[in-house]
């Protein structure tokens, strides 16, 4: 086996980053995450929508002056017009949900491969777009639900698809947050003031962290959702946007989910907890605690199982997805590397030729777009008090 990096690319990916200027959040975890294994290099970026702040943002990300743009069109027409040896491979979008569409369909159009952050877009009819792009460009395009990412979620993956938990028959999945208790709009914030904007958002705690679960649920399972019934509230009383919901999400007649989000509830941090209820075993894993997983069976001990690579317990998926030997704990920045290996090894096949295959490691387009059909169907039935509300694709 070669030792070179990316082989047979055998050079580092080049990478651009859109936002993450400032005082932005998500964009430093895409910069950081993106190079944590040396696979890529960030040369480029426009990393704020205001030029002057994006160039002098810059330095800090270690892009030199001379790509450091002013806006995408600007960037996408210098990289276009440089040696091929030079230019960049992928684009990745850390920006509001509203701007996602244009910069992904403008890079995708450019040849380029995309990582774009969640949810994927504000409509389904623009999601679906990208998909069609994606299809007749034959780009990569991962999207970073990074919780995807974690080792024992890989374990957890793995052990649903080889029948170790028998079955599968209920899941549930909760995201919890509290961070809009006893908070204020305010009318300048440092950073994620469009998150209060129906237009630029699109959604609240449904679109920020509920599209987190599901995708979580399709990753975990394989089970393709078909139908929801969701009801959402406004609690906070100077929101326009939901900030708690119920989805039950049905698959197909046979399997049940349940999916809560919420911002409101006082003292929850990231609290995301999936729950998966087999014929032979039910696992939990909560991402606070993300190097654990706890397998149940009925008048058994409640077995722990450690994200520890060398256990002979731990499967393949698990074992390549971790770093560091157990005990030492792995987590947000680790989880999203592995999204972006996963996306890596699809980007080296495209370069070089090879055959990739339909089925990805990383949440793909067709689960942006899933994403996106769950925001707009619970929208929609939580209007009709909880109505049902189909998620299959339109023909
Ligand atoms: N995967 C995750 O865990 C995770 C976590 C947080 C946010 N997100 C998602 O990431 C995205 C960004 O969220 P955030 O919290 O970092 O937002 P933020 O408001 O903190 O930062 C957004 C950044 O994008 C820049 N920007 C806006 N429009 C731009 C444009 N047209 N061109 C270049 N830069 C532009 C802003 O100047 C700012 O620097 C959202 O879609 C959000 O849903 C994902």
């Amino acid at each position: 086996m070669s030792n070179a990096v990316n082989h047979p690319l055998n050079r580092k990916l080049r990478m651009a980053l859109v936002g993450g200027g400032g005082a932005a959040f998500i964009g430093r975890v895409h910069a950081t995450a993106a190079q944590l294994d040396s696979r890529a290099e960030l040369v480029a970026g426009v990393l704020s929508s205001d030029p002057a702040k994006s160039r002098a943002a810059a330095p800090s990300f270690g892009i030199g002056e001379d790509r450091a743009y002013g806006s995408v069109r600007e960037m996408i027409d210098a990289e276009l017009a440089l040696p091929v040896d030079r230019r960049i491979d992928f684009v990745s979008i850390a920006t509001p949900n509203f701007t996602h569409f244009e910069i992904a369909k403008a890079a995708l159009e450019a040849g380029f491969d995309v990582l774009c952050d969640k949810p994927m877009t504000t409509s389904v009819s623009d999601a679906d777009e990208l998909v069609r792009i994606v299809e007749r460009t034959g780009a990569v395009f991962g999207l970073t639900h990074n919780y995807t990412g974690y080792p024992m979620i890989r374990q957890a993956r793995e052990m649903v698809a080889s029948g170790e938990l028998g079955k599968i028959q209920a899941i549930r999945a909760n995201y919890m947050q509290g961070w809009l208790c006893g908070m204020k709009p305010e009318p300048n914030p440092a950073r994620g003031g469009w998150k209060t904007d129906p237009a630029k958002a699109g959604s609240g705690s449904l679109g920020d962290v509920g599209t987190h679960a599901f995708n979580l649920i399709g990753y975990v399972t394989g089970l393709k959702a078909t139908e929801v019934s969701a009801n959402m509230r406004i609690f906070h009383p100077e929101r326009q946007l939901d900030d708690y919901g119920h989805a039950v999400v049905a698959f197909g007649e046979s399997q049940l989910g349940m999916i809560t989000f919420s911002q409101i509830t006082h003292g929850r941090l990231n609290d995301l907890t999936l729950e998966v209820d087999g014929t032979k075993a039910s696992l939990t894993w909560r991402q606070e605690d993300p190097n654990e997983l706890i397998v149940r069976r009925t008048w058994q001990a409640t077995q722990v199982y450690e994200r520890q690579p060398v256990a002979a317990y731990i499967n393949d998926s698990c074992r390549a997805a971790c770093r560091i030997p157990g005990g030492h704990p792995e987590g947000f920045f680790e989880a999203f590397a592995n999204v972006y290996n996963a996306a890596f090894e699809d980007m080296i096949l495209r370069a070089t030729g090879g055959a990739r295959s339909e089925t990805t490691r990383y949440p793909n387009v067709r689960d942006g777009a899933a994403g996106v059909r769950f925001v707009e169907a619970c929208q929609a039935s939580s209007s009709e008090r909880g109505s049902w509300k189909s998620l299959n694709e339109r023909a």
